[in-house]
This record gives C-alpha cells, sequence and structure tokens, in this order.
C-alpha cells in the first residue's frame, strides 16, 4: 500500500476539512492524476445523490469507487468461500479476484479501473452501482486523492468533477466553471497530470475487456501476459451505434464543448482555407472566431487567412501522446472560452495513447474528417 504523505501543513487542514464535509454527506471536489473527482461517501446514498445532482448525471450511470490501499478495498469484497474444514476467521476480509494481480502489481496506484463482484450485503450506496451486479474501483497516485480516502476513512465515489456532456476538468479553475455555487469545497492541487480518466478493465469475463481506454495503454495491458495478452477493446458508441451499451456511460454524449468540433482523422488532409467556414453549429450565426488545435503536423498558422475574414485562435497540444493527453480538455475549453464557433482538432493514430485521446475526441466531434485509404 502506498504511504502517504501531505508535508504542508494548510494542505493537511484542507484535506481535512474535506474530510469532514464527507462525513456530513456532502460532495467535494479533489485532484487526482487523471483528471478531477467530485467524491462523496461511497456507502451514503445521500452523499452520493449530491454528486448526481450537482453534475446533473444521468442516474443510470454508475461511479468508481476510490479507495486508498488494498485494505479498504477488500472491505468493500465477498470473502472468499468457506470451505468446512478451514478454522473460521474472526474477520473476514474480502478477496480481490485473482485475475487482476498483475495489473495491480504494475499499475497501481494509478489510472486503472477494475471491475469487482458486488457482494450480496455490500456497504455500498445502491446509487453508486446504479443496478450494475459489480463495482468499479480505483487507487489513484495523486497524494491528495490518497490522503482524502485514507484521513476520512471513506471509499470515496466519484466520477469526474464537470457538469455532465462537458470536457473532463483537470485543473480546479475548470471545476468551479463547471460546478460553482453547487459544491461547497475545492480542492486545488494544480493540473492533472495524465489529463484523460483511468483505463476501465472487465477481468471478470474471459476475455478480459477494455470498456473505456484511458491513462494506461491496451499495450501495457496486453504486457502483462495471461489472459491481458487477449485482451478486447470494447467497440466505442461512436464507431457502432447499434450496439446496446455496456459500459452504462456510452451511450451519453460526453467532453463536448459549446463549439463545433471538427475531428480530422491522422492522415486525413488538413483544413484548407476553402473548408474553414466560421458558422455555429445551429447554423444561425458568425463569430467570426475559429480555434484549431494541433499535434504532430499541422503546420503553426495551419488557420491562417489572408483575408482576415475570421479570427484564428491557434493551440499546439505537443507532438507525444501522454503531452497530447494532458493538453486535450484544457484546449477544447480554452478555445471555447474564447468563444470560436468551430474547432478543428488533428487527430492521431490509434495506438498506445493515441486511442483515449482518439476515443475522447470522437465523442466531442460533431463531425470527423476521415481519412480515405
Ligand atoms: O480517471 C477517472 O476514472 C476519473 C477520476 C475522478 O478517478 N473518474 C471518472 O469517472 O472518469 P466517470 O464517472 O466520469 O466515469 C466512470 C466510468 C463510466 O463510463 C461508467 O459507466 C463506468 O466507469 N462504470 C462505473 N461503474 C461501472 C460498472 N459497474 N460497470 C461498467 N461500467 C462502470
Ligand atoms: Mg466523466
Amino acid at each position: 500500500s502506498p504511504t502517504v504523505h501531505i508535508d504542508d501543513p494548510e494542505t493537511e487542514e484542507v484535506i481535512k476539512a474535506a474530510a469532514q464535509l464527507l462525513h456530513q454527506s456532502k460532495c467535494v471536489a479533489f485532484p487526482t492524476e487523471t483528471v478531477y473527482g467530485l467524491g462523496a461517501d461511497a456507502c451514503n446514498t445521500e452523499g452520493v445523490k449530491n454528486i448526481f445532482s450537482a453534475k446533473q448525471r444521468p442516474l443510470d450511470n454508475p461511479l468508481i469507487v476510490h479507495v486508498a490501499s488494498l485494505r479498504q478495498l477488500r472491505e468493500l469484497l465477498p470473502p472468499a468461500q468457506l470451505s468446512t474444514s478451514s478454522p473460521p476467521k474472526a474477520c473476514q476480509e474480502g478477496v480481490i479476484p485473482e485475475v487482476y494481480e498483475p495489473l495491480i502489481a504494475k499499475f497501481w496506484p494509478g489510472p486503472l479501473t477494475i471491475l469487482l463482484p458486488l457482494p450480496p450485503n455490500s456497504r455500498l450506496s445502491p446509487s453508486v452501482t446504479a443496478g450494475q451486479p459489480t463495482f468499479a474501483a480505483r487507487l489513484p497516485e495523486h497524494p491528495i486523492a490518497l490522503a482524502l480516502c485514507s484521513l476520512s476513512r471513506l471509499p470515496l465515489a466519484a466520477p469526474s468533477a464537470n457538469a455532465s456532456g462537458n470536457p473532463s476538468p483537470t485543473t480546479a479553475a475548470h471545476v468551479y466553471t463547471d460546478l460553482q455555487t453547487r459544491i461547497p469545497l475545492i480542492i486545488d492541487g494544480g493540473s492533472s497530470n495524465v489529463g484523460l480518466e483511468s483505463t476501465v478493465v472487465d477481468g471478470l469475463h474471459n476475455p478480459p475487456v477494455v470498456l473505456r481506454p484511458g491513462g494506461i495503454s491496451v499495450e501495457q495491458i496486453r504486457a502483462c501476459g495471461g489472459v491481458w495478452k487477449d485482451v478486447i477493446v470494447r467497440k466505442s458508441d461512436t464507431e457502432d451505434h447499434d450496439a446496446a451499451p455496456q459500459a452504462p456511460g456510452m451511450k451519453y454524449k460526453h467532453y463536448s464543448p459549446r463549439a463545433g468540433v471538427v475531428l480530422f482523422e491522422h492522415g486525413a488532409k488538413q483544413p484548407s482555407q476553402k473548408n474553414i467556414r466560421p458558422m455555429n453549429v445551429a447554423g444561425t450565426g458568425w463569430s467570426g472566431r475559429v480555434g484549431f488545435l494541433r499535434t504532430r503536423t499541422w503546420p503553426e498558422g495551419v488557420g491562417a487567412n489572408e483575408d482576415k475574414r475570421w479570427t484564428v485562435f491557434e493551440r499546439s497540444l505537443g507532438t507525444n501522446g501522454s503531452d497530447i493527453s494532458r493538453a486535450l480538455f484544457a484546449g477544447l475549453r480554452e478555445l471555447d472560452d474564447l468563444g470560436v464557433d468551430v474547432i478543428y482538432v488533428e487527430g492521431v493514430e490509434e495506438t498506445d495513447e493515441g486511442l483515449a485521446i482518439m476515443n475522447r475526441l470522437r465523442k466531442a466531434a460533431s463531425v470527423v474528417v476521415r481519412r480515405v485509404p
């Protein structure tokens, strides 16, 4: 288990204040290494319901339970089947399914979420699991997230701390923009280092399934060997509209800024002056403002227009996968705040970090410009 070190006494005071609010059925926003979370006591239905109402999140979309140690997680799990010959134990601790051992050893604490069986008399609030036979759990790496779970002694149900449908928050300011006075406390821990949400895996099926690509890549999971060599990436709802949603979160539109997003797949021809239209999504007006998010190959000045028919706001997200992941949500939000009507985004190849990046971008996009092979 990780040891939690909060050196700064002021930070510790804020975490204690947050822990107190959690014990009063309130929800608080806190930093994690992926994105900011909006947390409440996972065993307290009133607290969990406060999350759903602050975010305006659909009630049938289940939440991830955050813990500070494997011990805190085992308390939420069913004990091993007792064989009649084994002596009864005073305290029956729950058991984490063996299949997850290599993943936990490699990636926890970190941006990986695993599905676990929900015990019959679970202490978890039914609002956390929203009717699923499983619950999702994660041991985060961020010291403030860990300190909050361990100081409060509570497992924390926490979705991303954005208003439902907006890009996830990677700074405290993003949380404040979305939730303002709906929550009593935001712990500011600076910018999230990973920038995209955790990878959600279901190892209770054979072969196991990646339900949501995220901070740990599919390649990294496959490298764990065993059944993980054959892990399947569940087709996202953006690719297959007829598929029934398996991760309940899949059926909702996500990550959408106000501006229209035009996503250019890797290898698609870059936008030219001829096909740039600073028109809003409804087609009802012009702001004269256009945004560009570059990644690997679009040149600086890709949006330049000689006759100055529109104003261009151009940002580079970086050229490598981890930089792009870190900058993506903040980039969408920044251009949105500048009042652009449309954001042209340069996509990346869908390997390594690129799979999660493109998953989020496809969900944000109103139009995808596809590469013709
Ligand atoms: O990085 C993260 O995972 C962040 C930080 C705050 O930890 N949290 C996060 O939570 O992204 P949220 O609620 O925005 O996304 C959780 C995803 C949803 O797509 C939800 O449907 C899925 O996990 N999920 C939760 N419980 C599940 C379950 N029992 N079965 C299937 N999917 C589940
Ligand atoms: Mg979310």
